[in-house]
């Protein structure tokens, strides 16, 4: 096989490169500085030094489902449960813009509480308040039929990470109960519909292995989505996997680097979990390629009880001060926060 130098130059070249050579790339730090020049020199290709804010509302922690690696999951006895109703979190919306937000990310566990009609309501209503934002819904496995309705209600995107492309990986991780054909139809169906579709994955959740981030990437490469979510796992307490060790931070950065060769266009957040893994997590993402950050909007009363991981970032600081801090650590490594609406570079 060639050396892995010239794997990432092909990888630059081509956006692409066979599995095995994937996971050669993934397999070793020793490139990573180079790999990350890369990955940045083609964000900035797309994007310039401009990174997307989207303010995100943390709705409810109430959940059905039992991931064996969610904090808020139904199981968990000793999460403090809290729900917004419609009016607040439009209220919440309607301040995010006054901080100047123009995306809004509105983000829940699976909680059955809010029916179609009210996640409707909620949309329509921001849009109708806000011509000019986005609108993301984060809130799970729904059906087609619910999907097209928040569609036709004026929603925008969608993110809904598949956690992991192995449908045996899968199994790993949730209970039999959940399905991974039906989270992979769901994400066919968002697309279908014409959401600008996200999907995404945890790194170093119990069981994953090289072979299974390999199997995700092939996925990504031909799902082609808008958006892609990739943090580490972080372990929650009082979860089956509250005893497992965090994912790698320096595998996530390298797994950022490939999937921006390999996608050039997609819409790529340093996530919260990178930013919670370590200091100058969120930073380190973006000069590995991400273009997106996702400050928090939540009353700061709820924001300790979304607690999907232990050592989540931002939980005492309100929207404006999240906002400024993002603003100048971005400012410190050479990028600008915008607040526009940040549409895939593909999507009109
Ligand atoms: N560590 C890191 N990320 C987590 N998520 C859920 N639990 C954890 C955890 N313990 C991620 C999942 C989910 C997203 C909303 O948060 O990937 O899709
Ligand atoms: Fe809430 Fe998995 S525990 S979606």
């Amino acid at each position: 096989m060639a050396d892995i130098k010239e794997l990432i130059d092909r990888l630059y070249e081509t956006a692409s490169l066979t599995p095995d050579e994937l996971k050669a790339v993934l397999s070793t730090d020793e490139y990573d500085e180079y790999l990350h020049e890369k990955a940045r020199e083609v964000a900035v290709r797309t994007f310039g030094k401009d990174i997307y804010l989207r303010g995100i509302i943390e709705f409810s922690n109430y959940c059905k489902n039992d991931c064996y690696y969610c904090g808020i999951r139904a199981g968990n006895t000793h999460c403090e449960r809290y729900r917004m109703t419609v009016d607040d979190i439009i209220r919440c919306a309607d301040s995010g813009y006054e901080t100047g937000f123009r995306t809004f990310v509105l983000q829940s566990g699976e909680d059955l509480t809010y029916k179609t009609e009210d996640i409707c309501r909620m949309v329509r209503t921001i849009k109708e308040n806000h011509p000019d934002c986005a609108v993301t819904l984060s809130i799970g496995e729904k059906s087609r039929e619910e999907y097209q309705a928040y569609f036709d209600a004026g929603c925008d995107r969608y993110l809904l990470r598949h956690e992991t492309y192995n449908s045996e990986h899968y199994k790993m991780l949730h209970p039999n109960k959940m399905s991974w054909l039906n989270r992979i139809r769901c994400l066919h169906d968002l697309k279908d519909i014409g959401y600008q579709t996200g999907c995404g994955i945890m790194v170093g959740t119990p069981g994953q292995t090289l072979d299974h981030i390999v199997e995700d990437l092939v996925f990504m490469k031909e799902f082609d989505p808008h958006m892609i979510g990739i943090g580490p796992f972080l372990p929650a307490a009082n979860t089956p996997f509250a005893d497992c060790p965090r994912g790698d931070t320096e595998l996530t950065l390298r797994l950022l680097s490939v999937i921006r060769l390999m996608l050039p266009k997609v819409l790529l957040p340093a996530t919260t979990a990178l930013g919670s893994a370590e200091a100058n997590g969120r930073e380190k993402g973006v000069l590995a390629g991400a273009n997106v950050i996702m400050p928090n909007l939540s009353p700061v009363e709820n924001r300790g009880k979304y607690q999907l991981y232990d050592g989540k970032i931002c939980i005492s600081d309100d929207a404006a001060l999240c906002s400024r801090c993002i603003t100048a650590r971005l400012a410190s490594i050479g990028y600008r926060a915008v607040t526009g609406r940040g549409d895939h570079p593909d999507y009109c």
